[in-house]
């Protein structure tokens, strides 16, 4: 379906399929509807319609509800049961409300009667079309929220998460080296995590290990293990996290940071698949995937020889990069109402949703900590709140006081500034422009509700403020 035509006027890729066994009213029918810009197909009974709509998907069917053959009851039945989310509209007889009644029953969006008034037909078929379009609307909604949840836990939408989503499916069921790169807080451990979940190893161990966290021995006889005094502390054998992830995934986080002796150990264990553990002789096989992150531009490291070149080649067979937050545009707005959702369930709170303004700021500011701080931001306004919708008041001072970059009113002159009416017109104009024309998008970036986004714009094509 086209959803460029999400529009109030009629656009020519709207299409009707009117079923009448009269020619006269099929040839008033179809005149007036493409006078309404709407493109038309005939036919002259129910079975044809049926066979049409096997082929070919039409935003409505105008059907009379006297046809020969199968009436227009029994078709708007079958059409109903079949397409449940095409409207029709029946053509009754003036004055015939049980006929009507009959009609609406069987699964009729809408009817009109004959004499077919212009005004009545043009009007009953812009709300059936609109109908359908905000029907789909929901439907692909609905599909955005399972798709973006069945990524085990990943909200987002955005063309930038998409790439992650599709590399994360395309390079789970292989063994290949991951390396994942991304700023702090982009989801670089829940991208390693939904790796494991959707590989052939997700019901072996997932083993994480930071390794800024620690120095370099108790490093080394963590990954490795160590024999029984090893080391003074040694007490007693101790198991590597390579051997620990036998047959699951080991990731190392922040592997930047890994000191560069630890480095050369990992490097010859990637290389002959076995660890050494410290102070033992032994060498001990393992079958683990190795998945790693980092916050650091490797490169340079390798430049600045703070990061082995031959342990890189090893470790970044495929690269995922996690985006930040700023560049994930509408996905800041899903994941912040997954986070009010989440944290208001958690803090037994009753807040259910968030003012235009608000939205507004979490667009504008620039999330330096990403999704890690947006969560942070939700879970504090939701322990703020006082009404059931958030307000800018229950935001950090950082979000609500951050000036985009670009700003909107930038002129000291009296002579330059507008009526708010104006303003407010224009500024609608220049998203709806700058999201194509998408009435979605630009009523998701204005913060309303599609109808109301609706309403405004009818009231805009009424009275014009410039
Ligand atoms: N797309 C997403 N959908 C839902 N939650 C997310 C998403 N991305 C990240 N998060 C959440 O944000 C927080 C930070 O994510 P994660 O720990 O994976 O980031 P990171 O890149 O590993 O951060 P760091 O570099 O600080 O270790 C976690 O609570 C995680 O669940
Ligand atoms: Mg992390």
């Amino acid at each position: 379906m086209n959803r460029r035509s999400t529009t109030i006027r009629a656009n020519v890729s709207e299409k009707v399929l009117v079923v009448d066994d009269d020619g006269d009213t099929r040839d008033l029918l179809a005149s007036a509807l493409h006078s309404f810009s709407y493109a038309v197909e005939t036919v002259e009974s129910g079975a044809e319609a049926l066979a049409r709509l096997q082929t070919e998907s039409f935003h409505v069917v105008i059907a009379d509800i006297n046809l020969v053959g199968m009436d227009g009851i029994e078709l708007c039945t079958t059409l109903s049961a079949t397409w449940p989310e095409l409207p029709v509209i029946m053509i009754t007889g003036y004055g015939n409300l049980d006929v009507a009644i009959a009609a609406i029953r069987a699964g009729a969006y809408d009817f009109i009667t004959k004499p077919i008034v212009m005004d009545a037909l043009r009007i009953a078929v812009q709300r059936a079309v609109e109908r359908q379009q905000l029907r789909s609307e929901v439907r692909r909604l609905r599909e955005v929220v399972e798709s973006s949840q069945h990524l085990d836990g990943m909200i987002g939408d955005s063309p930038v998460i998409r790439r992650v989503y599709e590399l994360i499916e395309r390079v789970a069921i292989t063994d290949a080296s991951v390396l994942i790169h991304g700023e702090t807080g982009t989801g670089k451990e829940l991208v390693a995590r939904a790796l494991h979940g959707r590989s052939p190893r997700k019901s072996a161990p997932f083993v994480a290990m930071n390794c800024a966290a620690l120095p370099t021995t108790l490093l080394e006889s963590e990954l490795f293990g160590h024999a029984r005094g090893a080391f003074t502390d040694a007490r007693q054998a101790r198991t590597g996290l390579f051997v620990l992830a036998n047959g699951g995934t080991l990731f190392l986080d922040e592997i930047g940071e890994m000191p560069l002796e630890v480095q050369a150990k990992l490097l010859r264990a990637l290389q002959e698949r076995k660890v050494r553990p410290v102070g033992g002789d032994a060498e001990v096989p393992f079958d683990a995937r190795l998945i790693s992150a980092t916050s650091q531009d490797l490169d340079s490291a390798v430049e600045e020889k703070r990061f082995r070149r031959d342990l890189h080649y090893r470790i970044n067979t495929v690269i995922i990069s996690t985006p930040p937050l700023r560049s994930r545009g509408n996905d800041i707005l899903l994941l912040a109402q997954h986070f009010l959702k989440k944290q208001a369930a958690r803090q037994d709170r009753a807040v259910v949703g968030m003012g235009a303004a608000v939205m507004r700021k979490l667009l504008d500011y620039d999330w330096p900590g990403n999704v890690r701080e947006l969560e942070n931001c939700m879970e504090r306004a939701v322990t703020l709140a006082e009404l059931s919708e958030l307000g800018v008041g229950d935001l950090p001072d950082k979000v609500c006081q951050h000036q985009p970059s670009q700003l909107v009113l930038d002129t000291m002159n009296p002579e330059d500034l507008l009526p708010l009416v104006e303003m407010e017109q224009r500024y609608v104009r220049r998203v709806l422009a700058s999201v194509m024309g998408n009435k979605t998008r630009a009523a998701q970036i204005l913060g309303l509700e599609r109808r109301s986004f609706y309403r405004r714009l009818a009231r805009m094509d009424k009275k014009p403020a410039s």
